[in-house]
């Protein structure tokens, strides 16, 4: 059994920072309804009962909220709604001594309007250095009134906004977050004293946002247009190539080489897990190469249709393509900005199944997985009413958006906001659905059959059968059935409509009910193999 860094199979926790837990008095002495980092310490014994090592928390960083943080005005301070800097010591201080790991997220790609460089830039106009760290440029046509090139914002509408001398701004995303230039080497000094700013300060790592994008074309050459519309994730699965200057540059690799160089001069295997959606396995694998970055998120599994040859296919294929390079894969079905799985899969009581059972196949898989919170309590995407709507996108596109997966966590009682904070019968800064009562960590924690008890159980099971396994893992289709078989362990999710009997071996734990020996669809399960006649016992802890 090879020792590895703690990232290379850890589960990591993703903590939404606004949604997860409010824990800052306001004058009559309860939150505001936005969670903050108070919050999120208080509630470090439920991630340490959860059974997870780590959590990554997305930015908390001084910022105008456009984009709830991911528009950074200062990258080396707290914002006041979510607390200062002592706050984050304390959660620092609190989570490693409960044995949790602490991931914060970085945000290279653009900063703010509202931080100093982009402030500077405007005042000093046309040509100056100010602008230089930003990718001002002049119009095209009669005036320069056409954006200098084709590109389209992620959030929608063109990826340029023009100021009032004339020049436009690149912002891949919103017009809020102007898009840095990394051949600015002021840019990359900038980011290497943020992150020993963090470093020092005692985080175990770094989750960078949009990875893949720091560097574009260097001519900024319009874009070869997509022959239809390209689909979130649908790129590594489908494995249709479009044509990306914005993305993927090979320039961006120096970045990560050099970020590497200071990770490992810090003790503790301190590490960084890439935002990279490149278009294939292959291209991931380049950002994990060994002098680059520790992980990547793999975004194919994410994507998948819930079908037993694709989850087979995606399986093989993350796996060989990080083996090259030398670290492990990464598992993720859920995130701050995708559809919640359940509902992806299918909604209802179907789709929570569906979801659990992916779950447990993912926990079964090498490498590291990485869960989003509220789906341990099989939370769905809800559907905010328009008036409620937050996400930038929602004002640039009028389609609803990524508000739906960010709903503050329901945490006991009955009623909005459901122990979240603020005052009672208050709601928080995104609305809660009537109908959560059930659904609370209070009332689940009560529940045996519940699904934060299976994740914890689950959790449990991934420590005591898999901890340092080594083995190859192999993964079929056999017809309907996934069959992933790792370290004397085969893994059964049943993908098809029909009941499969149950195959030999003995149930070490399984998704849902398994009645009559058989394997109901909709369902996985973990069975100790007989093949070479030793059968694997069950964990000595109770499943
Ligand atoms: C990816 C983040 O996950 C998303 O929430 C954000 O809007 C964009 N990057 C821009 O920073
Ligand atoms: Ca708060």
């Amino acid at each position: 059994m090879t020792r590895h860094p703690w990232w290379y199979d850890a589960v990591v926790y993703q903590v939404y920072v606004r949604s997860f837990a409010d824990g800052l008095p306001t004058g009559d002495g309860n939150g505001d309804g936005i969670g903050d980092l108070p919050g999120i310490t208080s509630r470090l014994p439920y991630l340490r009962d959860l059974g997870v090592d780590a959590l990554w928390i997305t930015p908390f960083y001084t910022s105008p909220q456009k984009d709830h943080g991911y528009d950074v005005a200062d990258y080396s301070d707290v914002d006041p709604l979510f607390g200062a800097l002592a706050d984050l010591d304390e959660l620092l201080e609190t989570a490693h001594r409960l044995g949790l790991r602490v991931i914060v997220d970085l945000v290279p790609n653009h900063t703010s309007d509202q931080h100093a460089w982009f402030r500077a830039a405007l005042a000093a106009g046309p040509g100056s250095p100010e602008r230089a760290r930003y990718l001002f440029r002049s119009g095209r046509g009669k005036d320069g009134v056409q954006p200098p090139n084709n590109w389209d914002s992620i959030f929608g509408g063109p990826a340029w906004t023009r100021v009032p001398d004339g020049e436009w701004y690149l912002h891949l995303f919103d017009a809020s977050q102007p898009d840095l230039d990394w051949r600015n080497p002021e840019v990359g000094d900038m980011f290497e004293g943020v992150l020993r700013f963090w470093l020092d300060r005692g985080v175990d790592g770094f989750r960078v946002d949009v990875a893949h994008g720091l560097y574009k074309d260097a001519a900024l050459r319009d874009q070869v247009r997509p022959r239809k519309p390209k689909k979130a994730a649908e790129s590594m699965v489908e494995r249709v190539l479009h044509d990306e200057p914005m993305w993927d540059q090979p320039e961006v690799h120096e970045v990560y080489r050099r970020w590497r160089k200071v990770l490992d001069s810090y003790p503790g295997e301190r590490m960084a897990v890439a935002e990279a959606w490149t278009q294939t396995a292959a291209s991931m694998a380049m950002f994990i190469r060994p002098d680059e970055l520790h992980q990547a998120f793999n975004f194919g599994w994410l994507g998948t249709p819930w079908s037993a040859e694709a989850f087979a296919d995606v399986i093989t294929d993350s796996i060989a393509a990080v083996a090259a390079a030398a670290s492990a894969p990464t598992w993720v079905l859920s995130n701050h900005d995708v559809e919640r799985h359940p509902t992806r899969y299918g909604g209802g009581p179907v789709g929570l199944a569906r979801g659990r059972a992916a779950t447990l196949t993912m926990l079964a898989l090498p490498g590291s997985a990485y869960l989003y919170q509220g789906e341990e309590l099989g939370l769905e995407q809800v559907d905010v009413p328009p008036e409620a709507r937050q996400d930038p996108s929602w004002f640039r596109t009028g389609k609803p958006g990524r508000d739906g997966c960010r709903v503050p966590l329901p945490w006991s009682g009955t009623v909005p906001p459901y122990g979240f904070g603020g005052p009672a019968g208050s709601q928080p800064w995104i609305p809660q659905p009537d109908d959560w009562a059930n659904l609370t960590v209070e009332s689940q924690l009560a529940d045996p059959d519940s699904t934060l008890a299976f994740y914890r159980r689950a959790l449990a099971a991934r420590r005591a059968v898999f901890a340092g396994a080594d083995d190859e893992t192999v993964a079929s289709a056999e017809d309907d059935l996934l069959v992933v078989r790792r370290a004397g362990v085969r893994i059964v999710l049943n993908a098809g409509t029909y009941p499969a009997p149950l195959p030999e071996g003995e149930v070490l734990i399984s998704s849902g009910p398994l009645p009559g020996g058989v394997l109901p669809p909709d369902t996985a399960v973990w069975l100790g193999i007989t093949a070479s006649g030793q059968e694997r016992s069950a964990p000595s802890t109770s499943l």
